[in-house]
């Protein structure tokens, strides 16, 4: 019999192929969705009228008290998490995607463009529908210059991710949901407009978050402008300071790829998708998602594992052996800390992002043989029985945020209080699709019932 991860590969790519077969489709994204929405509205229509009262499962006092956990709660068009393969994205798995999503001009790294049409549009686009839309991102990227003269006014201190979801809070002011919504605009053209700001606000994203770096770590230099002919992180990585280091651009085009979405329950991509429910616009939606992301059990992971694999670096020394991380990890964990960059609320087995960002830096010498790296691979070989022996997490695998800020680290990318940050950049992809696709199929307001401790136990009395 094959296991439940073998059948949902054959499933995965029984549904890679039909997506497969559209490839040379010239259409540009907003036809693609055109044709792609009324089917899903179809379908939405029929899964409510044929199957409304069907029982998805149970509701558990444990669902209620922890956090609801596993509570199959909410719809997300984009991607399904499975707790032992991972991530499909429109049943596309990360190696499918690698080999399927277009790469910028000389580069092998799945270009974020090619990622947001397949999670818009449930296809795989071509090279030149991608350098369309990276076209069209560059020509819309550009900061209203109210929103550069806030960002420079704040303080060196304030922590990027703050900057960061106050500028987009205040992107809202050019919100084309708001002005229409205002004029009384009718429900099926929320989508259009949603659209439009989710469209502006990926694009304007890497101009605001570079501004926030030059700000805090490079004040007073230069920003370069917007070239209309490279793609989004082509552009994000030079207004950075870093598009002469080709290794680390084609890196950040992976992890902002991959990081994207990641289905709908966690933290970011829910509180922008519950937000949005209430018709607050794409802007204030997303800002309220990056406050979210800020969280250290949430985005802050990444600049948490630089933090701990630093000072495990620098109480070790130079002779780092297997058996000295392992009373590190000890010595984490008694003292109360989690480990970061290890565990996960739905997966139970090693993250297939974690796995995908290891084979980039196995590609790749200067990284195989980077002293940080070689730290997360040793920890990678001795944390997993050191959490099992510690019998606390429900999974004892490394997540992505193991080894996503190391590798920024390695090129130069040394200020950790900034990755967060380019999660941010990265996770609009996910979160800012599905309020398209919440607002096309005309989804509700959210509003889950709450119980008080005395009702349930009441509840639990009733005969
Ligand atoms: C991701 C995370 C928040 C998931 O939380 P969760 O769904 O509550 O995880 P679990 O159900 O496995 O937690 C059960 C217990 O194990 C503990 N645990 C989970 N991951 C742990 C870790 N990496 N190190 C030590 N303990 C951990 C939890 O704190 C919890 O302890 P408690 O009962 O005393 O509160 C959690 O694994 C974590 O804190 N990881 C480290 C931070 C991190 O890497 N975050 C990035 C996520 S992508």
């Amino acid at each position: 019999m094959l296991s439940r991860a073998a059948l949902s590969r054959q499933a995965g790519l029984r549904r890679s192929s039909a997506i497969a077969q559209r490839f040379a489709s010239t259409k540009s994204l907003r036809d693609t969705l055109k044709e792609a929405i009324p089917i899903k509205q179809e379908q939405l229509k029929k899964l409510k009228a044929e199957h409304g009262n069907t029982v998805v499962g149970d509701v558990k006092v444990d669902n209620i008290i922890g956090g609801m956990r596993g509570l199959k709660a909410m719809l997300w068009e984009a991607s399904v998490l499975d707790p032992i393969e991972g991530i499909r994205f429109h049943g596309l798995s990360i190696p499918d995607c690698q080999k399927v999503l277009p790469a910028a001009p000389g580069g092998k790294e799945i270009l974020p463009e090619s990622m947001l049409w397949l999670l818009l549009t449930g296809q795989v686009p071509t090279a030149e529908q991608t350098r369309e839309l990276s076209r069209e991102l560059a020509e819309k990227g550009q900061l209203p210059k109210f929103v550069e003269d806030l960002v420079d006014s704040f303080p060196k201190t304030l922590h990027p991710m703050t900057q960061l979801g106050m500028g987009v809070a205040a992107l809202n002011h050019d919100s084309s949901f708001q002005a229409a919504y205002e004029k009384g605009m009718k429900k099926p053209e929320y989508w259009t407009h949603t659209l439009e700001d989710c469209i502006n606000l990926i694009a304007q994203l890497p101009a605001l978050a570079a501004r926030i770096y030059r700000n805090v770590y490079n004040p007073g230099t230069p920003l370069p402008g917007i070239n209309k002919d490279l793609d989004l992180v082509g552009n994000y990585s030079n207004m950075l300071g870093y598009g002469a280091n080709e290794s680390l651009t084609e890196y950040l085009r992976l992890y902002i790829a991959l990081h994207g979405d990641h289905e709908g329950g966690n933290a970011s991509a829910h509180t922008a998708h519950l937000v949005n429910s209430t018709l607050s616009d794409p802007y204030l939606s997303y800002s309220a998602a990056l406050f979210a992301l800020a969280g250290p059990l949430h985005g802050l992971a990444n600049q948490e594992v630089l933090r701990w694999q630093i000072a495990m670096q620098k109480e070790l020394g130079t002779d780092i052996t297997h058996e000295k991380i392992k009373e590190y990890l000890w010595k984490t964990l008694k003292s109360g800390q989690v480990v970061p960059g290890y565990g996960h609320g739905v997966l139970r087995n090693p993250d297939p992002r974690f796995i995908a960002l290891q084979e980039f830096c196995d590609s790749r010498p200067e990284l195989k043989s980077s002293p940080i790296i070689e730290l997360v691979n040793k920890t990678f070989q001795v944390a997993p029985d050191v959490l099992k022996e510690h019998g606390k997490t429900k999974n004892p695998y490394p997540n992505v945020d193991a080894t996503s800020g190391c590798v920024l680290y390695h090129y130069g990318l040394t200020e950790f209080k900034y990755y967060t940050v380019i999660f941010g950049v990265s996770r609009a992809l996910g979160a800012l699709t599905q309020l398209v696709w919440a607002r096309a199929l005309g989804l509700p307001l959210e509003r889950p019932k709450s119980m008080s401790m005395d009702a349930l136990e009441a509840f639990i009395k009733k005969p």
